[in-house]
């Protein structure tokens, strides 16, 4: 997508690919700045202090990431090293599957190789996964944008979406997942406008949807999280859609902390509550998201104090007393009864079992559940 009328992509490889080059997001919307990942340590702490974030972008990160550690690998035992470096990766974030998924597939192509040979096997699947990951966000572009279509047809008026965090290009590769129906419609013709809420604590909605949307020109109004169930009593949304920063093989759906209260409220207003999501991820070996996904819990200091830009540099300032406790919870679950459908690159589906398994039938004889009760509380 455009930054300042120039096409973007959120991550790339230097020409002699022993770098890849990331947007540190830390710096938007103030500043457009870049970082060179120079070797696996690097993207570890990209993923880890959130330059780069989002489900889809954290997996193709680790994917690179994992070549830069094959590529600058000079241990003896390059099998033990390769599993060392990708149980390092995976440590990074823990709610995303797309992270574990992307590590294993560059592992898998790996194994078993010298650390020679494996170079140009992992350089190869990173790019491969990068090049799907931008695909499968088109694909969910144009099934999504049916929808938005569909509810013009009957309004003829602009179209209201609510949407929450940033599930848009700055999250993935190009396009984004909540965003790619919505920038599609906006090139079509179909006017639209779009809530966004600012996701608190770490604002990507303000910073980063807000911002993304104004380079493609796309109308939006920032919304304080609290408002939108206010909008929807009222008649002023048409639609919510999120992203997926992990969705179980029933639909449970791991999201920005604050997305579950978002569908409530959709679900009592009887507004469709849509999840664009790639099927990366989905982690196809869960079924209860309540029970099975671990959720992220940041410094609580995301929460105490708040970052803006003083006109020069972006600062921190306290929000809270000195002595009060904070606690960050970075996501939460929308169990499956409140999502009206999944948007995906094969089509769009019922948040169920059979929904999900009827896009994609060749996970059928995956082992669901295998993780069973692993994160109870
Ligand atoms: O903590 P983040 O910023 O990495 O969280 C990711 C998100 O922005 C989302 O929760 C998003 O909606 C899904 S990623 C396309």
């Amino acid at each position: 997508m455009k930054v300042e009328g120039k096409q973007f992509q959120t991550i790339w490889l230097n020409n002699s690919y022993d770098e890849t080059i990331i947007i540190d997001q830390r710096q938007l919307p103030f500043q457009l700045k870049t970082s060179r990942l120079k070797a696996i340590e690097d993207a570890f702490y990209a993923i880890k202090n959130m330059a780069v974030r989002g489900a889809p972008l954290i997996g193709v990160t680790a994917a690179y990431g994992l070549y830069l550690g094959i590529l600058n690998s000079k241990k003896p035992d390059f099998d033990t090293h390769l599993i060392e470096m990708a149980d390092y990766l995976k440590s990074a974030r823990p709610t995303a599957v797309n992270l574990a998924f992307a590590v294993d597939r560059v592992v898998n192509k790996c194994s078993g190789l010298t650390q020679k040979e494996a170079t140009g096997f992992a350089l190869n699947e990173a790019n491969k996964l990068k090049d799907e990951e931008e695909q499968s966000c088109n694909l969910i572009g144009d099934f999504g944008v049916q929808l938005i279509e569909d509810i013009y047809a009957k309004k003829k008026e602009p179209v209201n979406i609510l949407t929450h965090c940033n599930a848009g290009w700055l999250a993935c590769i190009d396009w984004g997942t909540a965003t790619a129906p919505i920038y599609k419609a906006h090139q079509k013709g179909i006017p639209v406008h779009v809530w966004v809420d600012e996701t608190r604590p770490r604002n990507q909605g303000a910073r980063l949807t807000a911002y993304e949307l104004g380079q493609e020109g796309v109308p939006h109004t920032v919304i304080a999280d609290n408002t939108g169930g206010h909008l929807m009593q009222h008649g002023k949304v048409d639609i919510v859609i999120v992203g997926s920063d992990r969705t179980t093989i029933k639909g449970d759906v791991a999201n920005k902390i604050g997305t579950y209260l978002k569908a409530l409220a959709a679900h009592d207003n009887n507004i469709p509550f849509y999840v664009a999501l790639p099927s990366s991820s989905i982690d196809w070996e869960i079924e209860d998201g309540l029970v099975e996904i671990e959720i992220e819990k940041r410094d609580a200091k995301e929460v105490s104090h708040i970052e803006g830009w003083d006109g020069k540099e972006i600062i921190s300032v306290r929000l809270i007393p000195e002595k009060s406790n904070a606690i960050n919870y970075g996501f939460d679950v929308t169990p499956a009864r409140l999502v009206t459908g999944l948007i995906t690159e094969k089509g769009i589906c019922q948040a169920c079992k059979e929904g999900i398994l009827g896009l994609f039938p060749e996970k059928k004889a995956y082992p669901a559940s295998s993780k069973g009760g692993k994160f109870k509380k």
